[in-house]
């Protein structure tokens, strides 16, 4: 009985393992469109797929980010400057991926590009650093999306969206964690929608990584500022101990968070490369050991161990 039990179980991750392995073939004819090749996710991911053949068409937020790309990679790889809330920068950027692609389309489309200040308790936020988060993080994704999408139905290719844990976990206040929760929400639907016509999104959900965005000086310089901001009755609430056990907490994800950005970048890798891409990966031992499995706790029980791990305001009853 146990023989035949652990054969079944030693079958089924073989045919999995092997199942994941199998890779698109003409990988050298693929376009891939990715935002946020500046830095980062978005910058290693450029240099990785080039460097494997592909045809890497990067966009940047700054010329300065693009040049620096430029002269790590081959010839192949080709830059433009692209402001994801900017629809007249989509139109542009749009029309310059369809010049390169052709007739054979985009294969695949990253979003990548994204912002994460300021978080903070939610009393300290005004609605406008919320739309400058879901601008850049939401709707950029979504806009990119549909200007790119008849070139990736085109190729029957691939959209690969990159999430967060902080789409499954909303563990700070402000834009980022109800931008993530609408990434996994919109690749959701598109999924289904693009099914039909051959292509496959995938999203990408990393824990915490050492890059610009998680940054914790520039965090937590921000955080100061919305402290001295803040009306005198938020103040009286959260007591001026509220910057330094939130410095304590930013510091200290910044300490845990990983600093193996491949992780990340091979998953995107795969999302792009193998004939059954996966619909989710999660990224970082964080994503795998923490996040994910509370995501799946009932509220209750995820409540608890997030209180528990969370900064707290000084002056409640
Ligand atoms: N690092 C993490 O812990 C982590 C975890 C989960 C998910 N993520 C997600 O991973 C993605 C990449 O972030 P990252 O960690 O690689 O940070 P990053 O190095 O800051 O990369 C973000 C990129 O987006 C660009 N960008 C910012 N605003 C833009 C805009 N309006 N239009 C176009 N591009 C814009 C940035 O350009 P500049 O460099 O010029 O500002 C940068 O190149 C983001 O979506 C982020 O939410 C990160």
């Amino acid at each position: 009985m146990w023989f035949y039990l652990v054969t079944l179980v030693g079958l089924y991750y073989l045919l999995h393992w092997y199942r994941e392995k199998q890779v698109v073939s003409n990988l050298q004819d693929k376009h891939v469109f990715i935002t946020g090749c500046d830095s980062g996710f978005g910058n290693l991911l450029a240099r990785q797929l080039d460097r494997r053949g592909m045809k890497v068409l990067a966009a940047c937020l700054m010329e300065k980010g693009a040049a620096e790309l430029r002269n790590k990679t081959s010839d192949r790889l080709e830059t433009v400057i692209l402001d994801a809330t900017k629809t007249e920068s989509i139109v542009a950027a749009t029309q310059w991926v369809k010049e390169r692609v052709g007739n054979t389309g985009l294969w695949g489309l990253v979003n990548n590009a994204g912002i994460s200040i300021p978080l903070a308790f939610n009393a300290f936020l005004k609605k406008e650093d919320f739309a400058k988060i879901l601008d850049v993080n939401l709707l950029g994704v979504i806009e990119v999306t549909l200007s790119m999408m008849p070139l990736v139905r085109k190729a029957r290719g691939r959209v690969v969206n990159v999430s967060s844990v902080l789409g499954r976990v909303s563990l700070f206040g402000g834009g980022y964690c109800i931008s993530k929760y609408g990434v996994e929400a919109f690749s959701d639907s598109l999924r289904r929608e693009l099914s039909y016509f051959g292509v496959k999104v995938a999203i990408i959900e990393p824990g915490f990584f050492q890059t610009a965005i998680s940054n914790s000086d520039r965090h937590l310089s921000h955080v100061k500022m919305l402290w001295d901001q803040a009306s005198s009755e938020v103040k009286e609430i959260y007591d001026e101990k509220f910057l330094l056990s939130n410095e304590t907490t930013i510091k200290l994800l910044d300490k845990l968070s990983n600093k193996d950005l491949s992780l990340v970048t091979d998953c995107m890798e795969h999302a792009l490369t193998s004939c059954h891409p996966r619909t989710q990966y999660s990224a970082g031992w964080d994503a795998k050991l923490f996040y994910i499995p509370v995501s799946y706790l009932p509220t209750c029980l995820a409540d608890v161990i997030l209180f528990w791990t969370s900064t707290k305001p000084k002056n409640t009853p």
